[in-house]
């Protein structure tokens, strides 16, 4: 859909040298031939209340927010969804009929990824195992029960961080240990790592996938690298597998449409130009 106006939007962040956001969307501004640009702006903690408040009368149809702004900012907008609300943390910023609204699109990547990657998949009734209690996991813990999942099992190393999450929830999200993982596992019809284990840099997820039934999906968030251990060992027993990059790539969808008036697809071509660029980063 040609546009006359120059459209703008952004990612906001402190620091933000490391968003691979204008890669993605440039690129759709790009395939769609739509006139616009996508950049990046580093906006101090202090700076943000203006920032946001400024958003539109300095030119930018809208924003994504990364790290350390997406609570505040969350408090800063005036109209949310529930799944937002839930996940308390906005990562997403348009306008609409001269409102500013803000979404949480992390559980939305999560998912459309996980459909799109395992076409075969439906959350009603199933039973879940998230790994890890931060921010990630808030996120897909709300758009799972959102989907109607059952049941799920929140393992993380420091249990009060996992009980305080899960009473947030109710009584469909378990708080546990990873001492007492066999349980989860031996039930999962999903297990999900959120945890920064596996990520370049960090150490490795060990865990046993011994107990997992064979139509277990292992869901990986971790992007960098694309084939964590966790995928490793679970492509090795033939259990289905799903990287986080799709993750990434999907959250972007609903705030390009926003913006830019099109819905984007995640293709092929897409995930291969940011292959290339986390490849690139390896080798400087
Ligand atoms: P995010 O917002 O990206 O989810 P986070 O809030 O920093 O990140 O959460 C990181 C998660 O990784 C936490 O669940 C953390 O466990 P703790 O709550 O016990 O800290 C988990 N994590 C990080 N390093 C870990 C390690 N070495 N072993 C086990 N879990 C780890």
């Amino acid at each position: 859909m040609p546009n006359d106006k120059f459209l703008k939007a952004c990612v906001i962040g402190w620091p933000i040298k490391h968003s691979r956001s204008p890669l993605i969307h440039n690129y759709w501004l790009k395939k769609y031939g739509i006139l616009g640009i996508y950049e990046k702006v580093a906006v101090p903690p202090d700076e943000l209340p203006l920032f946001i408040k400024n958003l539109s009368a300095n030119g930018f149809e809208g924003c994504n927010v990364t790290i350390p702004h997406k609570e505040s900012v969350f408090v800063h907008v005036e109209v949310t969804d529930a799944v937002t609300r839930q996940i308390g943390a906005v990562n997403t910023v348009y306008f609409e009929d001269k409102k500013q609204y803000g979404l949480n699109t992390d559980g939305y990547g999560f998912i459309s990824n996980l459909k799109s990657m395992v076409p075969s998949w439906n959350s009603e009734g199933k039973t879940c195992a998230i790994l890890g209690a931060g921010g990630a996991s808030r996120a897909i813990i709300a758009i799972l029960l959102n989907e109607g999942v059952k049941k799920i099992f929140l393992v993380n190393r420091t249990k009060p961080r996992a009980q305080n999450l899960a009473r947030e929830f109710g009584d469909k999200v378990i708080p546990i240990g990873f001492d007492e993982i066999e349980i989860p596992l031996s039930n999962a019809d999903l297990l999900v790592n959120t945890t920064s284990l596996g990520m370049v840099g960090q150490p490795s997820l060990d865990i046993s996938l011994d107990f997992l039934p064979p139509n277990c999906v292992v869901y990986d968030i971790v992007y960098d690298p694309l084939e964590t251990n966790l995928l490793k060992q679970a492509k090795d027993k033939n259990l289905q597998t799903v990287d986080g990059l799709g993750m990434l790539l999907h959250q972007a969808v609903p705030g390009f449409e926003k913006w830019f008036g099109v819905r984007p697809q995640v293709t092929d071509d897409l995930k291969a130009l940011l292959v290339a660029d986390l490849m690139k980063d390896k080798e400087q």
